[in-house]
């Protein structure tokens, strides 16, 4: 088939998440100006560059750890194994502002070194970033979209050491999403 997506497909689902997938998930982890703390999956979720090493994620709608981050200037990026998948899942509710996504979902929180959002102390690894841009990106005909785009430089890496072997860091069976 071929299908132009601004005239739609004509499928009872969407394919365009189903195309570009398996995709793997941003931890998000941010804090506001008072203190409120929030973790969320963000599956718009890539890095971006190695020299300097930036990821970004990507809301849809101006969401909590959008917004934080942007507040900050700060957010954690935790990478999710796949043993943690249903928590991470939890942490996706949509709670009202100022409910600690890290309580509702049972994980412990610990300290980051370099930012003040914590990180989930069980994730493989842990990208401490500092938010360099936010963009929304503009459809074609360049009116705005939803999405706010929220990129970072990781200032900060956490690897848990069970995934380092001979100097080198191993991949664990990574929670992607699969649509
Ligand atoms: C696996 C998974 C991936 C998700 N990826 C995204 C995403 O890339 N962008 C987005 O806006 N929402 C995504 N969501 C939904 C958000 O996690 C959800 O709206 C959440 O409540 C946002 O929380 P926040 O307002 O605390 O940031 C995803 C949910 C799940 C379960």
């Amino acid at each position: 088939m071929f299908y132009e997506p601004s005239k739609g497909h004509g499928l009872p689902h969407d394919p365009s998440k189903a195309i570009v997938a398996p995709r793997p998930i941003g931890w998000i982890s941010t804090l506001n100006r008072a203190g409120e703390i929030n973790l969320a999956p963000y599956s718009f979720f890539n890095a971006v560059s190695t020299r300097p090493f930036i990821v970004w994620f990507s809301s849809e709608g101006e969401k909590d750890s959008a917004s934080f981050a942007q507040e900050t200037g700060e957010f954690v990026a935790n990478l999710v194994s796949r043993d943690l998948a249903e928590k991470m899942n939890r942490t996706s509710v949509n709670a009202p502002r100022g409910v600690n996504e890290f309580v509702y979902a049972d994980l412990a929180m610990a300290p980051s070194r370099l930012v003040a959002p914590p990180r989930v102390a069980a994730a493989p690894a842990a990208l401490e970033c500092k938010v360099t841009e936010v963009f929304r990106p503009k459809a074609l005909d360049g009116s705005p979209t939803s999405a706010v785009i929220v990129a970072g430089e990781v200032v900060g890496v956490h690897i848990d050491d069970a995934f380092l072997t001979d100097g080198r860091s191993t991949s664990p069976k990574p929670a992607m999403s699969p649509v």
